[in-house]
Parts: C-alpha cells; structure tokens; sequence
C-alpha cells in the first residue's frame, strides 16, 4: 500500500503502542518507534513484524532526554505526526512516586511539544484517559461530562498534559491535537504476537485473571462487592486493544486530512456498554472454558464504583466504533498468556 508518510509513535513497544504501530502499518503508514523500554521489551519489535511482516525503526530514545530527542528529529525531518503514548501510568505507584511521574509524564510531552514545530511537525495524538472523569455524577460520560479533580498524580498528568495541549493549540494555530480518553484496554491481538506484558503482579484486572487462570496467581480478588451496582461489583467499560489501536489510526487520519475547524479535539474511546468485575469473570471461564478461582476481598483506595463511555462522538466524527465482542477479547487475552507461558517454558 502506498506509504502515507513517517508517524512518530513514542512509547510503541507499550502495550497500546504496539497494537497501534501493527494498524498504522496495515493502513499504509509507515510508523517510527521511540521507546526507553522503562516498561516494554524491545522483543515487542518482532511481534510487529511477525504480524505485518515489516519492521519498524526503532530507537532507544527517552523523551525525558531534550537532547537525544532534537537528535531523532534531525535524522527523521519527514515526520508527519507523532502519537505520543509514552508515560507511566500505574495509579498505585504514581501516589508512591509523585514527582517520578510529574517529571516523565510532563517533561516528556513539554520536550516534544517544544521540539515538533522547529521540524515542521504540527500534529500529535495524545494519549488521554477515562480517569480524567473521576466518578461521574452521570453516565454515559461524554466529552462534555465534567472533569473532576484527579484521584492520583497519575490522573493529574493526565489533566495538566490536556491543559498543556489546549494552551499550546491557543499558541500555535498551526497544532492540531487530538485527545483519546480510553477507557479500560484489555485483550491482545489475535495473533497473539503482542499484548500485556505486566511487570511484576499485575495492578489490572484482565492480566490478573489470565494469570490467575494460568495457575500462576493463587486466586484473583475482587476489589468488594458491595458497591451500588447489579452485582455489587465494579463497572468499567472494557475496550479491545485492537479496536482502540484502530482508532489512533482514524485519529491520524483526522489530524492529516486537518477536516476539522476545530485544532484540538476530544474523543472517548470506549464501547459504551459497562461491565462488572464478577461479569468479567463469568464471561472469561464461559469464553474460554477455564476457571478462575476468586475471593472477594475489601475495596481498593481510589477506586471509583461506575464508569462507562458515551463513544457516539468518536462513531460521527472520526467513523470509528468498537467492534471486539467481550467474548473475543478476552479469549485473545487468554490465547496471549497461554503463549506466554510457552515461551516462559522454552527459555
Ligand atoms: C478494573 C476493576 C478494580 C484488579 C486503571 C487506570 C486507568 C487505566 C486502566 C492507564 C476495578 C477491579 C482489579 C484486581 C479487581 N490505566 N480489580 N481485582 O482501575 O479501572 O483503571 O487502569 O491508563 O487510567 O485508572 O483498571 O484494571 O485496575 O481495575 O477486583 O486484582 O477491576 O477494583 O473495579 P481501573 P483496573
């Protein structure tokens, strides 16, 4: 397919970056990868192109790093867009280590933000995230529900690095931004090249359940049941990795086409239907034919009791919906930790 240019893709050995940097290539693009493999392993690299049979250049770069950065830009000047996905985003470790993730999360995009336009570069797609909502008062969320004030430094990089790209875009006419709120990302691609790679216990529910269904943890706990919910567990609004990478790509598209009057704008990725814990639970053992033994054990600090996404913006504007059935996904994410564990075998 004819190349419709150089995307930047940081932080693309991640888990979402890596399913983006598959769908750009599928859709003519020629993706770029920067990553400091904080949190990636560079074998990521081979999954791509085990799935798309190209390879994407890849640098070891930290965004962090003003200098290494300007010096990726001077050897790639053709660069069209970036979509920027590179930050740290554990909730838990961000309320540990506050000014680690102010310092990587912010000083990151004020180095690409600074550096974009002396390239030439005047469009980025921004990894944003449901968590700017706090609790919602109602549901659906929409772009226009109110942002509420952050539960964790983690949701705080994510409000100030929207602030930033808002005053940015008031700076620079010639920015176009797009934002991606996601919802919750699970699954894996259904190849099972690439997905999850947790380090260490998982913080999230999906890798927690594969894991645990896996043998490899003893038993999942479900963060209370006693919430104001049907089941009396938590409600979130789980998207296909895959479906979300899909959207970065019609993001893209947007930002190049320069479609819009608008040069930044706001897009909830979700599916719009909320699902529970103990409906995650049940539907994995019925997708997938293996049980997951768990406990209900106390609630979690911070968490919040319901959210999922009004994603009919994203559907009229940029053409994209979610499409993974629940069922599909989750038997991808356990296809991918049943891979997983072969590799852990072999080596
Ligand atoms: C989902 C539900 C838990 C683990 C966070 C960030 C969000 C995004 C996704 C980065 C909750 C319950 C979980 C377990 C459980 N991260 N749970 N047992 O907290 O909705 O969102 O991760 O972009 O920004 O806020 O996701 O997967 O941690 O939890 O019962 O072992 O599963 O209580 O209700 P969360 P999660």
């Amino acid at each position: 397919m004819a190349n419709k240019g150089k995307i930047l893709v940081t932080g693309g050995t991640g888990y979402i970056g890596s399913h983006t940097v598959v769908e750009l290539f599928n859709a003519g693009y020629e993706p770029v990868v920067i990553d400091n493999l904080s949190n990636s392993n560079i074998g990521v690299i081979d999954g791509i192109k085990a799935i798309t049979g190209s390879l994407p250049v890849f640098e070891n770069i930290d965004c962090k790093d003003y200098n290494s950065l300007e010096r990726f830009f001077e050897k790639h000047s053709d660069i069209k867009a970036v979509i920027h996905f590179a930050a740290s985003k554990a909730v838990g470790e961000s309320v540990e280590q506050p000014l680690v993730y102010y310092r990587n999360n912010i000083v990151s995009l004020i180095n690409l933000l600074q550096l974009m336009p002396k390239f030439g570069i005047n469009n980025i797609v921004f990894s944003s995230s449901c968590t700017v909502y706090g609790q919602p008062e109602i549901l659906p969320v929409t772009e226009q529900s109110p942002i509420q004030p952050a539960t964790s430094p983690y949701g705080s990089t994510k409000q100030m690095s929207e602030t930033i790209l808002r005053d940015a875009t008031v700076a620079d006419k010639n920015l176009s931004v797009v934002l991606l709120r996601y919802f919750n990302p699970i699954g894996a691609h259904p190849s099972a090249e690439i997905g999850e790679l947790p380090n260490g216990v998982p913080n999230n529910l999906l890798p927690y359940v594969t894991q645990t269904a896996a043998g490899i943890r003893k038993m999942l706990r479900v963060f209370g049941d006693d919430y104001n919910t049907p089941d009396g567990s938590c409600i979130r609004d789980y998207i296909n990795v895959v479906d979300l990478a899909k959207a970065h790509v019609c993001a893209i598209n947007r930002v190049l086409e320069k479609k819009s009057k608008k040069n930044i704008e706001v897009f909830n990725l979700g599916t719009g239907n909320g699902v529970s814990v103990l409906e995650i639970i049940n539907t994995f053992e019925k997708a997938t034919g293996v049980k997951v033994p768990y406990e209900i054990a106390p609630r979690r600090a911070g968490d919040i009791e319901q959210v999922w996404a009004d994603a009919s913006l994203a559907n009229k504007e940029l053409g994209w919906k979610a499409e993974e059935t629940l069922e599909n996904t989750l038997k991808s994410a356990w296809k991918w930790q049943e891979k997983l564990m072969a590799k852990n075998k072999e080596e």
